[in-house]
């Protein structure tokens, strides 16, 4: 009688994991799947404009290119006034509307935020993707980086991103619509030793969008979230968040950029005796 209970309690209890594993799972094929909300909420095609940070290359370039062949029109922001200027010419292509603003976030004075708030307020934006970021030029003990830098992640990946999500929220608040999207890393999912500041200020753009996200539902924000939407990416987040201990990506992490410190100061030795 006893073994019998005892064999319904593990049926039970496995059940229970399996079917937790089976639908966190089936949720991520879901996240990753279903096609996401379409520009034309946020104005692509009609009057909408989108202010894109650190537009002028990688991840920040690509999302101007997708959204401007969904005619979305673009407000592009980074230092270099020479690359904004090409890029504009290049997405002017597209049929859509282009302004530029250069200001450096690791050294902006009011003035330059000033210039960014006109540009700002001269349109209607409904989208913000907050994508510059700085992080270590190759890992380093943290007390080996100079200050000078950890200041500049700061102002970068933390201070401008709510310097420009607080310019741009009124509007949306009032139309109770726009899209916010601050680009992260998995660095503030598995903390990475020798890139402490740069880990550090990714969390905080993590933190910082999902309670913001929370505060802004009350205005018809449709979901504050977090989300991987690349497929390996995604598997990869999933396989951390799911399997082992926080400590054991961490050690795994610490390997890994040891291994790539290693090989820094390698090449920057090779490069002093030639
Ligand atoms: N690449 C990756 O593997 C990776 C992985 C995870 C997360 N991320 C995140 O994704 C975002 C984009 O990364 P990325 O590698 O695509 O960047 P990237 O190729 O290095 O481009 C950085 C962009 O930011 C601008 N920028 C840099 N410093 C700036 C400053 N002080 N003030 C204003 N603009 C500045 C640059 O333009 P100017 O030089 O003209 O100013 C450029 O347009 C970052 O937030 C990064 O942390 C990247």
């Amino acid at each position: 009688m006893i073994s019998l209970t005892l064999q319904n309690i593990f049926i039970a209890v496995g059940l229970f994991v399996t079917s937790y594993y089976t639908f966190r799972f089936v949720f991520l094929l879901v996240d990753i799947l279903l096609p996401g909300k379409s520009l034309s909420n946020y104005g692509a095609g009609k009057d909408g404009w989108a202010v894109v940070t650190g537009a002028t290359d990688g991840i920040g370039r690509a999302l101007c290119i997708e959204m401007a062949q969904k005619k979305m029109n673009l407000i592009l922001v980074s230092r270099n006034m020479e690359k904004l200027n090409t890029l504009k010419a290049e997405l002017e292509e597209f049929g859509i509307k282009v302004k530029v603003v250069s200001i450096d976030f690791a050294s902006a004075a009011s003035k330059d935020w000033d210039s960014v708030k006109n540009v700002i307020e001269s349109v209607n934006v409904s989208a913000l993707i907050n994508c510059a970021g700085l992080s270590h030029d190759y890992p380093k003990p943290f007390e080996q980086e100079d200050l000078s830098r950890c200041d500049d992640i700061l102002e970068v990946n933390c201070n401008s991103l709510t310097k420009m999500t607080r310019l741009v929220i009124p509007r949306m608040k009032t139309r109770r619509n726009g899209l916010i999207l601050n680009i992260g890393s998995f660095v503030s999912t598995v903390p990475s030793p020798y890139l402490a500041m740069y880990s550090g200020s990714k969390s905080f753009v993590q933190v910082f969008s999902q309670a913001l996200g929370a505060e802004l539902a009350r205005c018809g924000s449709s979901q504050p979230f977090t989300t991987v939407p690349y497929f390996s990416h995604a598997l990869i987040n999933y396989i951390v968040e799911t399997y082992m201990s926080r400590k054991f990506w961490l050690n795994l992490s610490k390997g890994h950029l040891e291994g790539i410190r290693k090989r820094a100061l390698a090449k920057q030795a090779k490069a002093k005796k030639q």
